[in-house]
Order: structure tokens, then sequence, then C-alpha cells
């Protein structure tokens, strides 16, 4: 089997959209092994419970830096025998400790289409900024804000009305089609990566 974690910090739609997909056969021979939430009170902490998947939970103030956390995710993720790290609206920046772990088996989902609008709240900043098409971006994620390699992005166009609310319901019905997509790419070993430039083989 291939092993992913996931990392979120919120409602956990993506990560529900994943697992159900692994259920149902559509990641492949993948199984959703671990989450990762750095807010025990968050919603998706609750999914994780009622689909029988592990968790760990922690809270960033207990410890006395990102990297010290980060070390204990790593044991987590080599305990656990991870292969993929997906990260689905996991709000924190990573340090080396993790990227350089996991390069290359390190993946985001963002709500616009990058490298407009990175870092929080990107629904409202495309919707501020006036544009007529956003969407969603899956990366390889570095040490930047949103800044690695680009792996897939589906653009949704912003209909005149449309509000905050409207566009995010928009974006989370593309990402749980892109998400569990890309990452079935990733299970049957066919993402290449060579500088910047990301192919899908066959
Ligand atoms: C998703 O829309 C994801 O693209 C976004 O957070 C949401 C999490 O929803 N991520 C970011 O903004 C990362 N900068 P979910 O918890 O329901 O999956």
């Amino acid at each position: 089997v291939y092993r992913i974690a996931v990392f979120a910090s919120g409602e956990g739609s993506n990560f529900q959209a994943l697992a159900e997909a692994a259920d149902a056969g559509k990641l492949g021979k993948a199984e959703i092994a671990l989450l990762v939430c750095d807010k025990p009170s968050a919603p998706v902490v609750g999914r994780a419970g009622r689909l029988g998947i592990p968790a760990f939970l922690f809270q960033p103030k207990d410890y006395e830096s990102r990297e010290a956390y980060e070390r204990v995710i790593v044991e987590q993720l080599e305990a656990h025998g991870v292969d993929l790290v997906v990260l689905a609206g996991y709000m924190r920046l990573l340090t080396p400790v993790i990227v350089e772990k996991f390069s290359r088996r390190l993946i985001n989902i963002h709500p616009s289409l990058l490298p407009a609008f990175p870092g929080k709240d990107a629904i409202r900043q495309a919707l501020a900024y006036g544009v007529k098409v956003s969407g969603v971006t899956v990366h390889f994620v570095d040490e930047g804000m949103d800044t690695g390699p680009i792996i897939a992005q589906a653009a949704i166009p912003i209909a005149s009305g449309e509000t905050p609310e409207s566009f995010a319901q928009a974006v989370h019905a593309v990402e749980r089609e892109l998400y569990p997509e890309v990452v079935s790419w990733f299970a049957q070993g066919r993402v290449k990566l060579e500088g910047r430039q990301v192919t899908i083989g066959e």
C-alpha cells in the first residue's frame, strides 16, 4: 500500500473527499494512514474519528519552536510509514524539518490560480481584486508561501454577484474532484518533477 498523511487545520472537506476516494478504490492501492492536525478542536478531527483514521493532534504553543513540533510530526510520519504528505487546509508554513525530509513527496491545494493570490484568504483576495476567473492549484510544497512547482490547476469563472461564500462553495466542489485525482497520480507513480516542470506520465 501507498500510505498518505493529510495535514489539516479546519473543516476537513478535502480530507473527507480523499478518505472517501480511497475507500471507493479511486486512489488505487493508496490509503489515508494518518491525519495531522494543529487544532484539536477542529471539525476535521471528528471526521477522522468517524472514518476510523488515526490522528496526531498537537498544539503549537506546547512546543518551543516550529522545528520542535515538526520533528515530532516527522517521527509520526515515519512510524506510520508515510509515502506522501498532503496538505489540505493546513494553515501553517512548514520548515526544512518536514520540507527536506519529504522533498518531492509533499503537496498542497490552494484556492486560487497561483502565482496569483498566495497566502491566506485567497478567495477574498481574488474577489476584492475583481478578477473574472480564479480557481484551484495543486502544487509541490517548498519553504515559501505557495511557491512550489505547479502540478495541476482548474479554472473557475467568477460570476457577477458572486460572494466569498458562493465562490468558496464552487472552489470546494472543484477541490473535491481535483485533489483525489492528483493523489491517484502520485499513488500510480506518474508524477515527474524536473526543475519547476511537472509532467504526468502514462
Ligand atoms: C481549502 O479550500 C483549501 O484550498 C484552502 O483551505 C480550504 C480548506 O478546506 N487552503 C488554503 O487556503 C491554503 N492557503 P477544508 O478544510 O474543508 O478542506
